[in-house]
């Protein structure tokens, strides 16, 4: 059957893959909250589109780093892409270069920084994981810079790896035809079956828990290469990144693979796209498959995109061709987001302001004729453990719908106290969540009755 968007991939390349291959790709850490929360929190905003615009001509072209780019679309770093095919990172390259992006390579490939350079021409990034042996990170970052890479995306969020759980039943290892490329000729490029996950142990065995902010300083002295922090989540992580050197900023929670229940990453961009003040670009992955949803990030003040499991699960389905497919779906779906919404350029998208809600940001309008409207707000206090609940009825909205208001309230206590109890349970996140965020919770009448 006809492949006509990137989420069909995924069924592919569950029935291609080994169990233990297709469950690294496809988790998240824990409850894997994050990692549904990354894709419904795009669901939860809206177009404000504008009509009689000529859109005949769409300029989607950009800059990113001073490298021109046919799209605000990137491949982020994934590791292990000869696990989904035998081409792996040499197929993803070729794709993003055919489509005129950027493909950042992980530390963790199958294929090293010299082999990916000798596919071809292209704009490429390297990402860096922290070795505790800084020689092996000295000598990697040269590699990279000598191979032709143009930035290092340096991932801030892997301390220690998230919990995954299907890795650890599985027992996850690297199998044994493939090597961690870059690491090979220094000893460190396999990894040994353990009693978990093996990348958890090779992770606490090698990456350094002790990275910290002056690390950033340092990688400076050791190359010339501009840096992305890749992993920030919060203003004060944004504005410390731009303090200690970077070039820019990737808003990522690795996608939902390291801590369980932090936001989605469309939701925390904002937060850091103003604190950034436009001192450096912000770019944004987590979540993205469908067109509409670059067209948000972009609105929401990301500079551009970068994509992780539609590549992994596009390249075991069918190889380069897969990968370019996903990045042609992409592209086309957000050409076509533009045109329909009438913006003819990216400096055109934008979120209106808050009277006009470009980019509205819960549909409640949307409940339908006959709706009554009751929210719950669940408000995370800006002291961690302050957490309040409150709840209040629209009034206007009960009143057309002769909806008495006595029913509302009492059913809305009802979802208060249920809220609270769930509270208790442990169920919602509460402590160390730094910033302020409102939930709202709409039912409608037939829910309420
Ligand atoms: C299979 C897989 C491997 C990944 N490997 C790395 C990695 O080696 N380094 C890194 O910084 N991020 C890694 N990530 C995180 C991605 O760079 C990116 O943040 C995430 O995949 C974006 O979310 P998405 O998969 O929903 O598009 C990996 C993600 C996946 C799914």
């Amino acid at each position: 059957m006809e492949i006509t968007n990137v989420s069909e991939y995924e069924a592919i390349a569950k029935e291609k893959l080994p169990k233990m291959v297709y469950d690294y790709y496809a988790s998240g850490a824990e409850d894997q909250w994050t990692l549904r929360e990354n894709r419904y929190a795009f669901s939860k905003i809206l177009f404000r589109p504008r009509i009689l615009i000529d859109v005949s001509k769409i300029d989607m072209t950009t800059s990113v780093l001073g490298f021109k780019i046919s799209m605000p679309i990137m491949i982020a770093p994934t590791a292990m892409q000869k696990m989904a095919h035998p081409e792996g990172e040499y197929a993803t390259a070729r794709a993003a270069s055919a489509a005129g992006t950027i493909m950042t390579l992980s530390s963790w490939a199958t294929s090293s920084v010299e082999e990916v350079a000798s596919t071809g021409p292209g704009i490429r990034f390297f990402q860096l994981y922290v070795y505790k042996d800084r020689n092996v990170v000295k000598q990697l970052v040269r590699r990279a810079e000598r191979a032709g890479f143009k930035a290092i995306a340096l991932t801030v969020d892997t301390p220690r790896l998230g919990r995954r759980e299907s890795d650890i039943k599985n027992r996850f290892t690297l199998p044994p035809y493939l090597t961690l490329k870059n690491f090979e000729g220094l000893d460190l490029g396999k990894m040994d079956k353990t009693n978990d996950s093996g990348l958890a142990s090779y992770v606490a065995g090698q990456v350094d828990q002790s990275l910290n902010w002056k690390d950033v300083k340092w990688l400076q002295t050791i190359t010339s290469l501009p840096i992305l922090v890749k992993g920030v989540l919060t203003a004060e992580d944004a504005n410390l990144s731009i303090q200690n050197g970077a070039a820019g900023i990737i808003v990522s929670n690795h996608g939902a693979r390291q801590l369980d229940y932090s936001p989605a990453t469309i939701l925390a961009l904002e937060e850091v796209v103003k604190a950034a003040q436009g001192r450096v670009p912000v770019f944004l992955d987590g979540g993205v498959r469908r067109g509409t949803d670059v067209f948000k990030a972009l609105a929401l003040g990301a500079s551009g995109i970068f994509i992780g499991r539609p590549v992994v699960f596009s390249l075991a389905a069918d190889g380069e061709a897969g990968v370019r497919k996903v990045l042609k779906m992409l592209r086309d779906e957000f050409e076509l987001t533009m045109a329909l919404s009438g913006c003819r350029s990216l400096k055109e998208i934008t979120r209106c302001k808050p009277e006009e809600t470009q980019v509205a940001r819960e549909p409640l309008a949307q409940l339908g004729k006959g709706s009554a409207l009751l929210m719950v707000c669940r408000t995370y206090g800006k002291k961690g453990d302050d957490w309040t609940s409150s709840f209040s009825t629209n009034k206007e909205v009960l009143k057309k719908n002769d909806f008495p208001l006595t029913k509302a309230k009492r059913k809305g206590e009802e979802l208060l106290q249920a809220t609270k109890a769930k509270r208790n349970e442990g169920n919602f996140p509460v402590g160390s969540l730094q910033f302020l965020r409102q939930q709202v919770i709409a039912a409608d009448d037939d829910k309420l009755l």
